[in-house]
């Protein structure tokens, strides 16, 4: 949640504060704020809104500091108004600071420092920051006025902070430098000879630099334009090295397409691509580099726990069908905000999956360090690399989707399902738990999928115009039977994030348990078909609904009779353990073409933030 920016160099910071903070802005939306080191001091510019508000502020144009940071906001403590957007200062307008996270004892911290005499202009958790820099600051006796004094005071204030926060400082006291601090929330330190950007997002600064250095907890950075200094808790000096990341910086852009969503709904042929790799190989060999899971360990494992949230954790519902019925390994999916609070049974012989894309979702890290804790062996499944996530997990695997922008999560989805299969057939071929021809089937198939996955975005034209009969609804359901549930659900989700048409998924045995009574003349219901083995009984599901009058949309891999529903979208058929791959394209299709169809921002909706670093 919230963006982070900092610049640091020989450039006029504030375009490429605001460029960052474009790019940004999908983290966060309600208010935007500058601060650069001018000539005559620390100058402050924010608004409420978007980006281009800032950017179209008097005199921002006119900022000439070559050092500076920036904010954008998703509201947490205090409405989105200019007063609480960052960045914020201490009182005597000495540190400039802006902050990514929450701090849970804000308000113990301001009355201390109300306490001793500071006042407060925001209703923000943010505000206590400079002010308790400025509070160690000046009372450091110390005799010296160097860079280590501003260091100490950043120090001393973050230790009395409880919660989550990525910081960036700057203060008219030392207009070469800036320090930047994290805990539990993302900042990246992007390095080039004369120059450095600061992020709490890689995609934002790639078209500067392709060499990050990544923080850890409590660990401070103090940059100037052609230097970096790390220091640990204890203000030791600590070297860290720069890694090169492979995303290029295209990857972050539209390239001709009108929204990221769409263009990152066109990315999943090459993102599942890129994530197979070479972990199946043309030979039909599965590995899994990173990994070396035997046999003795995988029989000792009695329970999978698969843990994340929203889009990622739809991933796991998927893949539960097939680590129990090709490993014969107990199951289950946890919605990592709930995992953390209802006291699992965990112990050595748990093996607990965490999916997340970003690697920075707070709760699933939380549930991370829950299941560490009672002792199971963690495995995360992330597209970014070194993010939080994969500092804290026994073992980190990777997609290789390239960038997500779009709030919306599509080809992340996608390429979390090829690789969590990948790992089922992995486990399943160590374990010799089901039969050889089934797995090499898997492999096959898995092989095919870029190229079932193009052949199914030919759907667009045809699911666009469906769109555009429906985008006016106020509720649609989804069903699905089996695995087909899972892709009902995570239909559902997309749907109503980014259109705001309220929706349910249902399995569509349990419809006449409830939920049919809401079925009326002209409702939309979305059914999804791709098990052989169902496919039967879920028709006679959609029946039920048809009698009572509603518009069926189908997608459906199997051969039926079509006429009978108003709209069937085919696509190719695989195994049933992989179709949720393919049969979510053209409900993401159908979200997308119904947001645009009601004029709505459909990378970044009301009320969501791409990555959601809070509790
Ligand atoms: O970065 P993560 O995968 O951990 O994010 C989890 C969810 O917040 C995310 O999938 C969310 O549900 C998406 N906006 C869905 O499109």
């Amino acid at each position: 949640m919230c963006g982070i920016i900092g610049y640091i160099g020989k450039q006029k910071a504030s375009p490429i504060l605001i460029n960052g903070l474009l790019r940004l802005e999908y983290r966060g939306y309600d208010s935007a704020g500058i601060s650069t080191i001018e000539p005559e001091g620390l100058v402050v510019m924010k608004d409420k809104g978007r980006v281009k508000n800032l950017y179209n502020l008097k005199g921002i144009k006119d900022l000439k500091g070559t050092i500076g940071i920036a904010h954008t906001r998703w509201a947490t403590h205090g409405k989105p108004s200019k007063e609480n957007a960052h960045p914020h200062q201490d009182n005597s307008k000495m540190f400039s600071v802006v902050h990514n996270g929450i701090i849970e004892n804000y308000n113990e911290l301001r009355i201390l420092l109300e306490n001793n005499g500071y006042k407060f202009y925001s209703e923000t958790d943010t505000e206590v920051i400079p002010n308790l820099i400025h509070y160690y600051f000046s009372k450091d006796t110390i005799e010296e006025n160097n860079k280590t004094k501003f260091l100490r005071a950043v120090r001393n204030a973050c230790l009395d902070l409880q919660g989550s926060f990525a910081i960036e400082v700057i203060s008219s006291l030392f207009p070469e430098n800036m320090i930047v601090v994290r805990k539990d929330s993302p900042l990246v330190i992007g390095t080039s000879d004369d120059e450095k950007y600061i992020s709490s997002d890689i995609p934002a600064i790639l078209s500067y630099t392709r060499n990050f250095y990544f923080l850890n907890d409590l660990e401070f950075a103090i940059l100037t334009s052609n230097s970096v200094e790390f220091y640990d808790t204890n203000l030791n000096k600590i070297t860290k090295s720069v890694q090169n990341i492979e995303w290029n910086a295209s990857a972050a852009e539209k390239d001709g397409f009108d929204d990221f969503m769409l263009k990152e709904i066109y990315e999943q042929p090459t993102a599942i691509r890129e994530t197979i790799g070479s972990r199946i190989s043309t030979d039909y060999s599965c590995d899994i580099e990173g990994l070396n899971f035997d046999k003795n360990y995988l029989n000792t494992i009695n329970m999978i726990y698969i843990v994340a949230c929203g889009t990622a954790m739809h991933v796991g519902l998927s893949a539960k069908y097939a680590f129990e019925n090709l490993c014969k390994i107990p199951t289950q999916v946890d919605i990592a905000s709930e995992f953390r609070y209802r006291n699992p049974i965990i112990n050595e012989k748990t093996l607990c999956i965490f999916i997340s894309q970003s690697g920075e979702t707070a709760d699933t890290i939380a549930a991370l360090k829950l299941a560490k804790k009672h002792g199971a062996k963690t495995i995360a499944i992330t597209n970014v690399i070194g993010s939080s996530i994969t500092r804290e997990a026994d073992y980190s695997l990777y997609t290789h989707a390239g960038p997500e922008i779009a709030v919306a999560s599509t080809k992340a989805y996608t390429s979390q399902l090829i690789l969590i299969n990948i790992l089922i057939i992995y486990f399943a071929q160590i374990l010799g738990s089901c039969n050889d021809s089934l797995l090499l089937d898997l492999k096959k198939e898995i092989l095919e999928l870029p190229k079932k996955l193009e052949e199914t975005l030919k759907c667009d034209t045809q699911v666009k115009s469906f769109a555009q009969k429906i985008y006016q609804e106020k509720d649609i359901f989804f069903l699905g039977r089996g695995i087909d549930v899972a892709t009902a659900q995570e239909g559902s989700l997309k749907l109503k994030e980014i259109s705001y048409i309220h929706s349910e998924s249902y399995p569509a045995g349990e419809l006449k348990h409830g939920p049919i009574a809401l079925i009326e003349n002209g409702i939309t219901v979305i059914s999804i078909l791709t098990d052989s083995k169902l496919v039967e009984k879920t028709i006679s599901n959609i029946q039920e609904v048809i009698t009572r009058g509603a518009k069926t949309f189908v997608v459906t891999s199997q051969k039926m009779n079509y006429n009978m529903f108003d709209e069937v979208v085919k696509i190719p058929e695989t195994n049933t353990f992989l179709s949720p791959i393919l049969s979510i394209v053209p409900l993401q299709l159908l979200s997308y073409y119904i947001s645009k169809g009601k004029g709505l921002d459909v990378d970044k909706p009301r009320n969501l933030a791409k990555s959601v670093t809070v509790e």
